[in-house]
Order: C-alpha cells, then structure tokens, then sequence
C-alpha cells in the first residue's frame, strides 16, 4: 500500500490544523512530524509539546522522525504526546536494538532511519526487531532540498533484503521527492513516500497529494 506522507515541516506552524485538513481532505493518512535537536542536525523544530497539539486537532497516524542525539531518553515522551510511530537514527543509537524495544513497550511502531552514506547492510540482523525503515533521500535538517539518486539503489537492495527474509515491513522514503520523481520512487519499492515542501509550498496542498496519489497509484497499478 502506497502512502503519499505530509511532512509538517513545511507547512505554516501558525496554521497547522488547517494544512493538515487540507492534507486528510486529500486522502493521507499519515502525517510526518520532523523532530531537530541542533546537534544531531544544525536545526531546532518542535517538540512533545507541539506533537500533543497536533494529536488533539487530527486522527491521523502521527509518524514522529526523531533527528536527535540520545534518542532513547525522549522515545517515551513522543508515544505519551500521541505518536504512532516514532523512528531513530542508526547514526545515533548506541544501542539501537534496546531504543527500538522501548518503542514498541511504549506502544509505538518502531523506526529505524539510515542517513544516506549509511549502507541498508547495517540492518541485516535487526531488521526482524523493526517495524518500519526510513531510508533518507537527503543528508537530514531542512526541507526543499534535492533528492540523492543513489538512494533509490538502496531501496531496491533493501526490498529484496526483506524479501529474502520474507518480512513485510514498510519501507519509508524522506527528502527531495516531487511530482517528477515520485513515480521512479514508487518503483524502488518505497510504500511510505514523505514530502515537504512539494505539498505544502504549492498554492493547493489538497490537490497536490490527490495528483501525488494518483501519479504513485499509476506506478504501481495499484490503488492508493
Ligand atoms: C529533512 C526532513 C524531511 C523534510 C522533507 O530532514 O526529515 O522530512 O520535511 O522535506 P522535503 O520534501 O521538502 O525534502
Ligand atoms: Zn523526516
């Protein structure tokens, strides 16, 4: 099932509700919160506070990406602000098979994130603890920037990794992805496609993730 992901990250923090509206009018069903700590990456976003806000506006699965060092110290407190799903960096987990369990005993779907030099090798053994893994398209921290091609390649040895190991989590896909890429994105074998500011930088952000879902459900002949 391929879902077209607004990232907030973009939209108008003054008027949140009302772009994720816009965004649920148009079919998504997940929403992507961008959590920056300015260590792991030179940029400061939100935090429970905020995630909590956005819980009490919408029914949407909140999917909490986690760009912080020490991760495990805060994993709690995102699934206690309403996340579904909470996902942390490879980069910056040093043990990352304990803070994904703490995800899950929190009640969360866990994540684990691969920055873009990092190799889909490094999952190979714990893949089977994940429920879901974001490949990063960008080098992490802003919005609007260009996707990487080279990650596509990774996506593609990552679907048959978990082929192989005849698990079905979703792989999830972040940074640089338009209207112009997506399909190829979709053919990687990407299921979970965020996107920033090609939604909510467009003068109608509800009819943009409706062509965004139909160009994605033309790729794969399937049905979003
Ligand atoms: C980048 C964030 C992304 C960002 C994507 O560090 O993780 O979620 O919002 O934005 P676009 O789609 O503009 O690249
Ligand atoms: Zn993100």
């Amino acid at each position: 099932m391929i879902e077209i992901v607004p990232s907030i990250l973009s939209a108008d923090f003054a008027r949140l509700a009302e772009d994720i509206a816009r965004v649920e009018r148009a079919g998504a069903t997940i929403l992507h919160l961008d959590i920056m700590d300015g260590h792991f990456v030179p940029n400061l976003t939100i935090g429970p506070p905020v995630v909590a806000s956005v819980r009490r506006t919408t029914r949407l699965h909140l999917d909490v990406h986690l760009m912080i060092e020490n991760p495990e110290r805060y994993v709690e407190a995102f699934v206690e602000a309403g996340a579904n799903s909470v996902s942390v960096h490879f980069e910056a987990c040093r043990h990352l098979d304990g803070t994904l369990g703490l995800i899950r005993k929190a009640g969360a779907m866990a994540g684990v994130v691969l920055n873009p030099a990092t190799p889909v090798s490094v999952l190979e053994d714990v893949l089977e603890v994940a429920d879901y893994v974001l490949l990063m398209s960008v080098n992490p921290g802003f919005g609007g920037q260009k996707l990487i091609p080279y990650v596509l390649d990774k996506a593609r040895k990552l679907d048959r990794m978990r082929r192989e190991k005849k698990l079905a989590l979703p792989i999830e896909i972040d940074g640089g992805v338009n209207r112009q890429n997506l399909a190829d994105v979709v053919r990687s074998g990407c299921e979970w496609i965020v996107t920033g500011s090609a939604i909510f930088h467009t003068p109608d952000p509800e009819a943009t993730v409706r062509e965004m879902r139909e160009i994605a459900a033309g790729a794969t002949g399937v049905r979003v």
